[in-house]
């Protein structure tokens, strides 16, 4: 980038992007083919480790993909990419000495399954966490999450009908959770009732308290239905700067067709007593 007193060229804001891939979208034998090629040793280890060949799909898929949208954003290929995890197990990407050949911040990203879906967040210069659900959980599964919200959240779901509507509002709430969570890097280490979520009716976050060690206004979330039944978030911080439209993706980063671009939402502000009372 060349900077001079006329003309001062600005870093072009660095979109959001994510990928939803289901298992059916990478044929077996060509997951296993990359897989043999990409994966490092301790991938390779958790791979050759499940019991039920349905998982260890679900895990090949999962990591190709991260391995392959990561190779195409960074510009080095997929054996090269150097993924190591914190104490709480969120894996970052190394940054190679010298920078990434793509140039730009650093690279992050996160990644969720759930049943035969694959959801893969990646952005530049600061956090992003993703959560993927299907709808289709059993009831206990569902009274077990709802256990763990908030009052006000338990207040909001248990307004809902019994079935279909009330399932919805917990999994709405419960991938916000964890995309929030997964972007701190804390995982379920972090109560989740120590922060909550004002939802609208249909789709969208109106309202978010954050728990006590972090600010407000420093996240967007977005909620998506990227394939019927199947209810996906993203958390990303807010930065300066940033590229207010989310890029889409459908199916293994192959080919380059257009994503879907959707609008990334305001920074949301803390939720008060009176906005609770309001739903
Ligand atoms: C992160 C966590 C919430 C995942 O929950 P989940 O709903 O079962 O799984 P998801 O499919 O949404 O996400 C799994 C992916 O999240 C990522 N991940 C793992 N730990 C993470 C963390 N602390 N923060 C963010 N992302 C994390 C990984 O990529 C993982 O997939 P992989 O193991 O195949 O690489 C859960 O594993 C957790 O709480 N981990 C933290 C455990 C911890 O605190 N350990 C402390 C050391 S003992």
């Amino acid at each position: 980038m060349t900077v001079t007193a006329q003309h001062r060229e600005v870093a072009a804001p660095s979109p959001v992007k994510l990928w939803i891939c289901a298992n059916d979208d990478l044929p077996p034998a060509i997951a296993g083919v990359l897989a043999t090629h990409w994966l490092d040793e301790h991938e390779q280890q958790i791979a050759g480790r499940f019991l039920f060949e349905r998982d260890r799909r679900q895990y090949l898929v999962a990591h190709t993909l991260v391995r392959r949208a990561l190779a195409l954003e960074a510009g080095l290929a997929e054996a090269e990419l150097v993924i190591f995890r914190s104490s709480r197990g969120r894996p970052f990407l190394q940054t190679p000495d010298g920078g990434l050949p793509r140039g730009g911040p650093e690279l992050d990203f996160n990644l969720s399954h759930a049943s035969g879906y694959n959801l893969l967040g990646v952005v530049r210069g600061h956090r992003i966490g993703v959560d993927v659900e299907r709808l289709d959980r059993d009831a206990q599964a569902i009274d077990t999450i709802v256990e763990t919200f908030a009052p006000e959240e338990q207040r909001w779901v248990a307004r809902a009908a019994q079935g279909r509507p009330r399932d919805r509002r917990v999994l709405r709430l419960w991938t916000l959770k964890e995309a929030y969570s997964k972007a701190r890097g804390l995982g379920l280490g972090l109560p989740f009732d120590e922060f909550a979520f004002d939802l609208a009716e249909d789709r969208g976050v109106r309202g978010f308290r954050p728990p006590p060690d972090d600010a407000t206004g420093r996240w967007r979330f977005v909620e998506l239905e990227p394939v019927p039944d199947v209810l996906a978030a993203v958390a990303v911080q807010a930065a300066d700067g940033q590229d207010p439209v989310l890029q889409l993706h459908h199916g293994f980063p192959w080919g380059r067709a257009a994503p879907r671009r959707i609008a990334l939402p305001e920074p949301l502000h803390g939720t008060s007593a009176a906005g609770d009372a309001a739903r």
